[in-house]
């Protein structure tokens, strides 16, 4: 079923099975790789929020997280600047971190945060996305851990916001009408 969200409407595009099923999988790569070495996620708020917490209920090693809010999305379209408000607490050196990202995009939100990351001397530095806008990508972003390879797209639900609406979908929706540049 179609759903109106402000002035756009979205139709179906993952179920919660789908999205289950690939939380799932990371989880299991991810207590397979990191078991022993007390992994640190980081959690970037607002729109990974529901991932992580589905994620990390099926991390069954020992880790810790922590969250951190970075923007650079009005509307449907990225602007193109990184703005973090809330900072991170916990000291990254020799740490073992794994950044959670609901949806990596142009991939110039982590192409900046990442050095930032880099500079405290982590041990290992990993990155895992629920969804990768592969045709959209202009900074480069290895993910080490990935739900989907989706096409250009925008996407609302399951943390995804349309303008701040629609995060509280559990599911994850596509905009009917087509992204136009
Ligand atoms: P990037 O910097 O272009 O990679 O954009 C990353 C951020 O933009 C993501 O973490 C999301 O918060 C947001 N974003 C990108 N694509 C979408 C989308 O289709 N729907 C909702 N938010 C999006
Ligand atoms: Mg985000």
């Amino acid at each position: 079923m179609n759903k109106q969200i402000l002035d756009k409407s979205f139709k179906p595009y993952l179920n919660k099975t789908e999205i289950e099923k690939a939380i799932e999988k990371i989880a299991k790569e991810i207590n397979n790789d990191y078991a022993d070495k007390n992994p640190l996620f980081i959690a970037i708020l607002n729109g990974a929020f529901m991932f992580a917490s589905d994620l990390f209920k099926k991390i069954t090693i020992s880790a810790e997280i922590s969250f951190i809010k970075l923007a650079s999305y009005q509307g449907t379209k990225s602007t193109g600047t990184v703005i973090t408000s809330i900072g991170l607490e916990i000291d990254l050196f020799d740490r073992h971190v794994v950044i959670i990202e609901d949806i990596i995009d142009t991939g110039k939100t982590l192409s900046a945060f990442l050095p930032q990351l880099k500079h405290q001397q982590p041990q290992s530095l990993k990155v895992c996305a629920l969804l990768h806008k592969k045709v959209a990508t202009q900074y480069p972003i290895d993910i080490d851990f990935l739900g989907f390879e989706i096409p250009n797209l925008f996407v609302v639900g399951y943390g995804l916001d349309y303008n701040g609406f629609g995060r509280n979908l559990d599911q994850i929706m596509q905009l009917e009408e087509p992204l136009g540049d």
